[in-house]
């Protein structure tokens, strides 16, 4: 592999600003400094240093994309930007992908990632991983919307599995948190209500939070932490 591809593949840095540090010495490849990038590397035996720190070779890469408004995450939808076009064109090139879809207009955490094992698995529905929302809505919702999220809703073609709702004051906002992902399930499940969603941030997804500091449209690679929550989700059942 190309040694501008292993970095940018690694989310180091792009091809751009590792070319712009290796002329000035700062890239170094089994001890020597190398100033063309060209070169190949074996990334599972060859130590790549890169502005004095060690480029940790892992066979697959794991994003945490805080989704803006207007993207769409599903590949055959051609009616906005993809979510993939927010990062380095090097994470498609290594297959990459959103794992689970969000909205257009919904916002907040995706996991983008090539391990499709682990994506396969967080999307199982048998899997029941969680995902929780903050959300606003246009109307107070009704005093029983708890019990009901909680028992399920019928949506007609089928009844969705025991949520958690958990309201703010005025009762037009607060957190839901669901095991399933269905198409547009959410709003569904407020619409079978008599509310609206106005508002859609997901916060959390398999025991991952979304990391306040990314503004939207901010990406970053996830933590060791992270990926081990993630996998988590698979171990324990
Ligand atoms: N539920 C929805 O209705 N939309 C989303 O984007 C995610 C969950």
């Amino acid at each position: 592999m190309r040694i501008d591809k292993f970095i940018s593949c690694t989310g180091t840095a792009s091809r751009r600003e590792a070319a712009a540090l290796a002329k000035k010495g700062g890239v170094t490849v089994n001890g020597e400094t190398v100033r063309d990038l060209s070169r190949h590397i074996d990334p599972e035996t060859d130590r790549v240093v890169y502005g004095g720190e060690t480029i940790v070779y892992r066979k697959y890469t794991y994003v945490m994309l805080n989704k803006p408004e207007g993207y769409v995450s599903a590949t055959d939808d051609r009616s906005a930007p993809f979510v993939m076009e927010l990062l380095p064109p090097e994470f498609s090139k290594a297959g990459m992908f959103p794992c689970g879809r969000l909205d257009k207009d919904t916002v907040g955490l995706m996991i983008i990632t090539n391990d499709g094992p682990l994506a396969h698995m967080l999307l199982h529905p048998k899997r029941h991983v969680s995902k929780t929302y903050r959300f606003s809505c246009e109307s107070a919702l009704i005093p029983e919307a708890e019990r009901k999220f909680e028992a399920g809703i019928d949506l007609g073609d089928f009844v969705s599995a025991g949520a958690r709702l958990v309201c703010g004051e005025n009762r037009m906002g607060g957190e839901v948190t669901i095991s399933e992902g269905k198409y547009h399930q959410i709003k569904r499940m407020f619409t079978a209500l008599g509310n609206r969603i106005t508002y859609l941030e997901r916060i959390s997804f398999g025991g991952v939070d979304l990391d306040p500091g990314l503004a939207r449209g901010e990406w970053r690679l996830c933590t060791d932490d992270e990926i081990a929550t993630l996998k988590a989700n698979f171990e324990a059942k």
